[in-house]
């Protein structure tokens, strides 16, 4: 069977190095994790994921039920870290609310966090709710006490690699993510 090799960047960022909030827009407001938004969160990162490079890295990213397994995958690890979870909500008013951003983070074992998925839904790019959800997370990292937080991130997912590089973040590993080409077509 073919396979199809992508490259990706390991890339961390030195929390001991003061950082500046980022204020989100009007009408936009954080929303922390509880167990409740644990499916909005899945089917927030589907529609931020769904048409994106990542889903043919990893194809569970661009099914519902796959972003599912995956988010109750990530809150069962023994490091998952509330505090460097969120979801981004837009409208005040239950016929206006829109779920735009989520963010998940972890604890490795080492002592550094990891960031797991990181998805603003289109319509809402460019308006700096990434930012917003990397600092947020940061944050919560840092309550924990941790110095340093890395994330992953496939290297023709220029717009990404850009952001994260403006966030402080810098590569310090490059690994190869292989897919079966039947799970590309697919
Ligand atoms: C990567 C991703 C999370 C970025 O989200 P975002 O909300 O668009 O991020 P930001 O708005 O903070 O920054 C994105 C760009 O908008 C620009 N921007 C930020 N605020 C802006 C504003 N007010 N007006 C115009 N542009 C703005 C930024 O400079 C940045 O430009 P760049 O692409 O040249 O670096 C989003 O594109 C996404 O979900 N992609 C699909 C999923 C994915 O690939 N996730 C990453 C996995 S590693």
């Amino acid at each position: 069977m073919d396979s199809t090799y992508f490259k990706r960047y390991r890339m961390e960022v030195d929390l001991t190095v003061p950082r500046f909030a980022a204020a989100l827009p009007t009408d936009y407001r954080y929303v922390p994790w509880n167990e409740a938004v644990l499916d909005i969160h899945a089917r927030t990162k589907f529609r931020s994921f769904r048409d994106e490079i990542d889903a043919v890295v990893f194809p569970c990213l661009g099914n519902l039920e796959g972003c599912r397994r995956l988010m109750r995958e990530i809150r069962n690890k023994s490091g998952f870290l509330p505090n460097a979870t969120w979801l981004i909500a837009h409208g005040s008013t239950p016929e206006s609310l829109q779920w735009c951003g989520t963010i998940q983070g972890i604890t490795e074992r080492g002592g550094g966090g990891m960031i797991q998925n990181i998805g603003v839904v289109p319509g809402h790019r460019g308006l700096s709710l990434g930012t917003c959800l990397i600092e947020r997370s940061l944050a919560g990292f840092r309550m924990h006490g941790l110095s340093r937080v890395g994330l992953e991130v496939t290297a023709e997912n220029a717009s990404a690699v850009r952001l994260y590089q403006r966030l402080g973040f810098r590569r310090v590993r490059t690994v190869y993510k292989v897919v079966d080409e039947d799970a590309v077509v697919a």
